[in-house]
């Protein structure tokens, strides 16, 4: 049975003080999960070992990263490897989002090695794919969600891909308080579930969690939880506000 989600991505957001006072207070809340349910708490890079300490013996909440480096180690000035990552305990690392597509021009061959080095180190990806709005008022969102997932994703074999879990982020929809209708999520997961079909077999694609991320919030994160190929969420704005995320992780315990 896959495993369903709440990641909270905190994106360039919060001081160590106020990342200490937010995982204090989410744990405060934090309901009783059943074993096939995960929170993943991804803040910036400057946090990993403090968050780390924070979360030390917890299962139900585990340690994200909102990007790594492509190459392994190096001459590659204010970069962060995989390898540190691990050491610093991460579980999770999130590849592809489309601020790091769009601001800092990442390309899927450099999105395809990140993906490695991730798994190479034994932490999870969280690879994000998403289309922008130009592409949904096209009606092509399915194809171009497809190609994202292909090129960043398909040079890995079936064994690894049980490492892997998909956020679909249509790019209008983040930060913009326009979700994704639940039947809009819905019809795209299901698209993206029957592209890891085609390529890797029914098991690997009933096995794959895939998250839905953009303006998922309390009020909304039940009925895009209630969607068949939902496995829950990627919150950016949302995961800033200990009862917010406490919301939504609520949302996915009671499913
Ligand atoms: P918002 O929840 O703020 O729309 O952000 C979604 C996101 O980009 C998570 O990675």
């Amino acid at each position: 049975m896959r495993k369903k989600i709440v990641a909270g991505n905190w994106k360039m957001n919060m001081d160590l003080t106020e990342g200490a006072e937010l995982v204090n207070e989410i744990f405060k809340g934090l309901p009783v999960l059943s074993e096939d349910k995960q929170v993943v708490i991804a803040p910036p890079y400057l946090h990993l070992t403090q968050t780390a300490s924070q979360l030390t013996g917890m299962i139900d909440v585990q340690l994200g990263a909102q990007n790594c480096h492509s190459e392994a180690s190096g001459a590659y000035t204010g970069e962060v490897s995989a390898s540190m990552l691990k050491s610093a305990e991460v579980a999770y690392v999130i590849i592809g989002h489309s601020e790091r597509r769009e601001y800092f021009k990442e390309d899927s061959t450099t999105l395809g090695k990140k993906v490695n080095q991730v798994l190479s180190n034994d932490m999870k990806v969280i690879f994000c794919c998403g289309e922008p709005l130009d592409i949904r008022d096209a009606g092509t969102q399915n194809t171009y969600v497809e190609g994202q997932i292909k090129e960043g994703l398909f040079h890995l074999p079936e064994s690894q891909l049980a490492n892997v879990v998909l956020a679909y982020e249509p790019i209008w929809a983040i930060g913009t308080g326009r979700t994704a209708t639940s039947a809009q999520a819905q019809d795209m997961h299901a698209h993206i579930r029957s592209v890891i079909a085609a390529q890797y077999g029914g098991d690997a694609a009933a096995n794959m969690t895939i998250l839905y991320g953009g303006s998922c919030k309390p009020s909304n994160a039940a009925e895009l939880f209630a969607c068949t190929d939902v496995d829950g969420g990627l919150i950016g704005g949302a995961s800033l506000k200990a009862a917010d995320f406490l919301g939504i992780i609520e949302a996915m315990a009671d499913l």
